[in-house]
């Protein structure tokens, strides 16, 4: 016989014991995000393939390499999401959101899917937990959202972070800059690798990210953007800075800081964790003020970010025990037929009365019964015979008899406090 069907190389399965630890991610950022007033949002899978061509940019290795793109029966170009700005900047317009008071605060939790080599921490299916706030350039908001993104990892209890900021200014200082690094990368052409060579048009600020040791030799002395940035934008970027400073959240200004996507403008970010491997970057994000143009809007100013959940959990310590589902379990302790049916209509009874209820479900003898309440880590279990209930409740090592249903789940409801 063959092996049974695998899932796709970069892709993973979600188990029942990693459920819980999700769960506490998902937890914290709507506890976080939602008290300083975001509302989630959720995009389809799925979207017309123009939306991330013009977005992230026709230049991004995202674009160039990593999307999964089919066409359908209408013969549309689809593209199974690489990320979630673009959709929801794409949502915003739709649905004519600038109309709601300014900025419009959404957070999300979206799979994502980006043809990639797989390695830990690096997959081809992947969850992001995500924020963006869209409509206001005031830097407050490139402030605040960095802050809340803080404020998520440490209650995650995400080890070893840095935090690295930079700013790409407008797009008239990038494009004289762009014009100047050309001319640096090509006055240094024969030491250049030859990936970053053949982008010099193209994306000639990827080569900062080279691990290539001549290039990376070639940018010690490249001229930088922080360096040509309009006043307008050194000034924002100074009161994104000074914001930060009052809360006291350290960070390393890094002028080479390049991001994978193309929209960003103004405030890039990216924390990171010592932590994690090779694929270190735990979450970033940045200012996106002309991506809404991009995709035939109104200017609009947008900032936001995303993180990785695995990533997260991967550099996350000290994340709390799941506590158990079950508090009680109904055992069958002979097989006759009324036995069944008062069992089976005192777990309806308890779940109604709000008690977590696990039934026997595989004819198990009755230690083998107790034996996997055990394993569930039920605090009580209620052994149902023709004579009666017999209630145990291993919190206290009691043993009670009742008559009937009624009167057991009554002890059971008393035992967690409710009457
Ligand atoms: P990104 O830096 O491409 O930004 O992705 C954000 C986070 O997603 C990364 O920091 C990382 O934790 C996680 N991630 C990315 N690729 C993978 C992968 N292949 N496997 C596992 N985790 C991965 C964005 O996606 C932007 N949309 C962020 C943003 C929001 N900017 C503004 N608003």
């Amino acid at each position: 016989m063959s092996e049974p069907l695998q899932a796709p190389r970069g892709t993973f399965d979600i188990l029942p014991e990693q459920a819980p630890l999700r769960l506490a991610v998902e937890n914290v950022t709507r506890s976080v995000l939602e008290s300083a007033g975001y509302e989630r949002i959720e995009t389809p899978t799925f979207e017309p393939t123009e939306l991330f061509t013009r977005s992230v940019g026709e230049a991004t290795d995202i674009v160039q390499k990593e999307m999964y793109s089919f066409t359908d029966g209408g013969e549309r170009s689809l593209t199974l999401r690489p990320e979630v700005t673009a959709p929801i900047v794409r949502a915003y317009l739709q649905h004519g959101m600038h109309k709601l008071p300014q900025p419009v605060k959404l957070w999300y939790l979206s799979s994502c899917f980006r043809y990639e080599r797989a390695q830990k921490g690096r997959y081809r299916q992947f969850w992001q937990i995500g924020a963006e706030a869209i409509g206001s350039d005031d830097p407050a908001v490139d402030a605040e959202s960095i802050a809340l993104l803080a404020e998520i990892l440490e209650q995650l209890g995400v080890q070893g972070l840095q935090l690295r900021i930079g700013s790409l200014g407008g797009s008239a200082a990038r494009e004289r800059y762009r014009e100047l690094l050309k001319a640096h990368l090509r006055a240094n052409e024969d030491q250049l690798a030859d990936d970053v060579k053949a982008r010099i048009d193209l994306n000639p600020l990827r080569a900062f990210d080279s691990a290539d040791e001549s290039t990376r030799a070639v940018m010690a002395t490249a001229p930088l953007l922080l360096d040509h940035l309009d006043k307008e934008d050194l000034d924002h970027f100074a009161q994104v800075r000074s914001l930060l400073d009052a809360i006291e959240l350290p960070y390393v200004i890094d002028p080479t800081l390049v991001r994978g996507l193309d929209y960003y403008a103004r405030t890039v970010f990216e924390f990171s964790s010592d932590a994690l491997g090779a694929q270190s970057g735990v979450g970033g994000g940045g200012r996106y003020d002309g991506l809404a143009e991009q995709i035939d809007g109104p200017p609009t100013a947008g900032f936001g970010w995303a993180a990785g959940v695995e990533r997260i959990l991967l550099a996350a310590e000290g994340l709390p025990e799941p506590e158990p589902l079950t508090v009680l379990f109904i055992a069958r302790a002979d097989d006759a037929a009324a036995t069944t049916a008062t069992s089976f209509a005192l777990s309806a009874a308890a779940r109604r009365a709000g008690v977590p209820t696990q039934i026997e479900l595989a004819g198990r003898s009755i230690k083998g019964q107790f034996k996997h309440a055990d394993r569930v880590r039920a605090r009580y279990v209620a052994a149902v015979s023709s004579s009666g209930i017999e209630l145990k409740d291993f919190e206290s090592g009691e043993t009670t008899r009742f008559e009937d249903g009624d009167a057991a789940l009554a002890a059971v409801l008393r035992g967690r406090g409710i009457s």
